[in-house]
């Protein structure tokens, strides 16, 4: 429920100076009077402006200002909302706009565009629907029935107070956009995560098959090493077999016998010389040239028989010593050629066990090296990708969170669509709406139908002529659908306590158009209104008698003033 408490202007069209203040509230029912130009219909175009920034007539905002002042034009109203009290400021020339809640300034804190929009959030009301349901004027009004479906609808989501759900659609609207964003995104990460684990296999992959490779590599090394080793195992037991295969002979026994045979040799040489000495001798010599003694012949020829016969016994010895010396010498050649062979056998053999031993070594270092990097790279490849794979699935499921939520968003959509859970609504509350107008026209006397249908078109129905148009009827017969729309519109807020309101402003509605006893209903159906503060202006002034209080407008000078309260 709002309660406009008061409003009050100044140097606001014809108001000078010195505020005009109204009591919105004081009294249940208010008669504002006073001759054309006075300063009546002022009331409403401050109103408006003061809460909505746009005053009620099409006037521009420059020209609200006072023509005589031209400055300090300013409006204030206020109001309750759910016991809380509530002041607009509202002022050109300075310019203000100001939100007083419970004398507290509401700050600033946005544009002015979003700072009127919490006013309106405050009353619950916007100016489409403010202008339907609180006043009906005769000056730029305009009927409900004028008004493009569209429009209708506003006013009506206003009053049935499911403005809620096009709020929501609004917001929904946004939540969709960034839940597609944060879905975009969730692709591209995931496509990311996609890459780096493909990556990441590709990696593991070429590690296994690089350690494949490598153990390919060192069962091929160590096989040729075997190859190698098995050569040499070959070579040495060929190399044993030789070894055994040769017998050695003791070259120092053959030296010694070399060196008797020598001496031997030296000896049977002297001796021979010897013998060829005396040989000599006899054969030169007739006398001992020891003892002188002369030699006969015979003595002489019997030595040189024996000696000769030595001589030759010596000779014959000489090719047996020869022989004996080449047999020797050959023996020793032959024996010296085998020890030779068998030292550089011996020699071969060690250094076929040294490469052995090098090729054991290098197989066993090389098994180790390989094996252990390639181990080492895996590893940590592997522990790469678990994170990535963890990460993946963490995408993933927060993208399904995501489609899931989308979906929702989705079903909300259609729900807050016009034709979702606002229609039914108002397919609930249109019979209702019907009911009430039918109502009211019956009382007001008029021989029609009205029936406002899910779209808002209406259809009405005079008694003598089928589907008969709004435009086709007399001011007065439009007059009566007017009003009965707004009592109805009154009533279905306060059933809802939607834009509920206690003012209702009604500028020369029973002046012109209304006949008597239309008037007279009029009348009484304002007095039978509860919690309702009635504004009524009139120029004429007549059924004053009728109102709690009567406020009347006259120009002193250029201003338009108010004559003191009558009541
Ligand atoms: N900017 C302005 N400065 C001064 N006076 C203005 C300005 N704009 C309009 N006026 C005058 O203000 C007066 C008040 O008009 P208003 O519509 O309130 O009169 P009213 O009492 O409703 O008259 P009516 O009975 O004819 O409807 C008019 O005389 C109008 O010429
Ligand atoms: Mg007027």
């Amino acid at each position: 429920m709002i309660l406009f408490k008061t409003v009050s202007y100044k140097n606001f069209l014809s108001t000078g100076n010195v505020p005009n203040i109204i009591m919105l509230n004081r009294v249940p029912s208010i008669l504002i009077t006073g001759q054309n130009g006075a300063g009546k219909s002022t009331v409403l175009d401050a109103l408006c402006f003061g809460i909505f920034g746009k005053p009620y007539r099409n006037i521009s905002k420059p020209q609200l200002m006072n023509t005589v002042n031209e400055k300090g034009l300013e409006v204030e109203v206020e109001f309750e909302v759910n016991e809380v009290n509530y002041k607009v400021i509202r002022g050109v020339k300075p310019n203000k706009f100001e939100i007083y809640r419970n004398d507290q300034l509401i700050p600033h804190d946005a544009a002015i565009k979003d700072y009127q929009k919490k006013l309106e959030d405050i009353i619950g009301l916007n100016y489409k629907a403010f202008t339907q349901i609180v006043i009906l004027g005769s000056a730029r009004y305009q009927s409900f029935m004028d008004l493009p479906t569209n429009d209708r609808r506003v006013i009506i989501e206003e009053i049935l107070d499911i403005t809620v759900f096009s709020k929501m659609n609004t917001i929904l609207k946004t939540k969709i956009q960034n839940t597609e964003l944060d879905i975009k995104e969730n692709d591209y990460q995931k496509e990311i995560y996609k890459t780096k684990i493909t990556g990441q296999k590709g990696l593991i992959n070429s590690i296994v098959n690089r350690s494949k490779e490598s153990e390919e590599k060192i069962v091929q090394e160590k096989n040729k090493i075997d190859g190698q080793i098995s050569l040499l195992d070959e070579k040495i037991q060929q190399s044993d077999s030789e070894i055994n295969q040769i017998v050695l002979v003791d070259l120092n026994e053959l030296h010694d016998k070399l060196n008797n045979a020598k001496f031997k040799g030296q000896e049977i040489k002297k001796k021979r010389h010897d013998v060829d000495n005396r040989i000599s001798f006899y054969k030169t010599n007739d006398h001992c040239h020891v003892c002188t003694q002369a030699i006969s012949e015979d003595i002489k020829n019997e030595q040189l028989t024996a000696l000769e016969a030595e001589a030759e016994k010596l000779e014959s010895l000489k090719p047996v010593v020869l022989s004996t010396y080449s047999k020797l010498e050959d023996k020793i050649s032959e024996a010296t050629d085998v020890q030779e062979n068998y030292n550089s056998i011996i020699e071969v053999k060690k250094d076929l066990i040294n490469q052995r031993k090098a090729l054991y070594t290098l197989y066993g270092n090389l098994t180790s090296r390989t094996q252990e990097s390639d181990e080492r790279s895996l590893k940590d490849a592997q522990k790469d990708l678990e994170v990535y794979d963890t990460e993946y699935k963490k995408l993933e499921k927060e993208g399904h969170e995501l489609v899931e939520l989308k979906h929702y968003y989705e079903i909300c959509k259609i729900l807050l669509k016009d034709d979702g859970i606002k229609a039914k609504i108002i397919k609930q509350y249109l019979p209702v709406m019907n009911q009430l107008i039918n109502q009211y026209l019956d009382r007001m006397g008029a021989n029609y139908s009205f029936h406002l249908d899910e779209s808002f078109n209406e259809v009405i129905k005079s008694r003598y002529r089928d589907s008969f148009s709004y435009a086709s009827f007399s001011e007065g017969e439009k007059m009566r659908i007017d009003l009965a729309l707004m009592f109805t519109w009154r009533e279905v807020a306060k059933l809802k306590n939607s834009v509920n309101t206690n003012l209702l402003i009604m500028d020369e509605v029973g002046d012109s158009s209304l006949d008597a006893d239309a008037t007279d209903v009029l009348w009484d159906i304002l007095a039978g209104l509860e919690n309702t503060n009635v504004l009524v202006i009139s120029h004429k002034g007549q059924n004053g008698d009728r109102f709690k209080s009567l406020i009347e407008f006259y120009k002193d000078g250029n201003f338009s003033k108010i004559k003191d309260s009558k009541k």
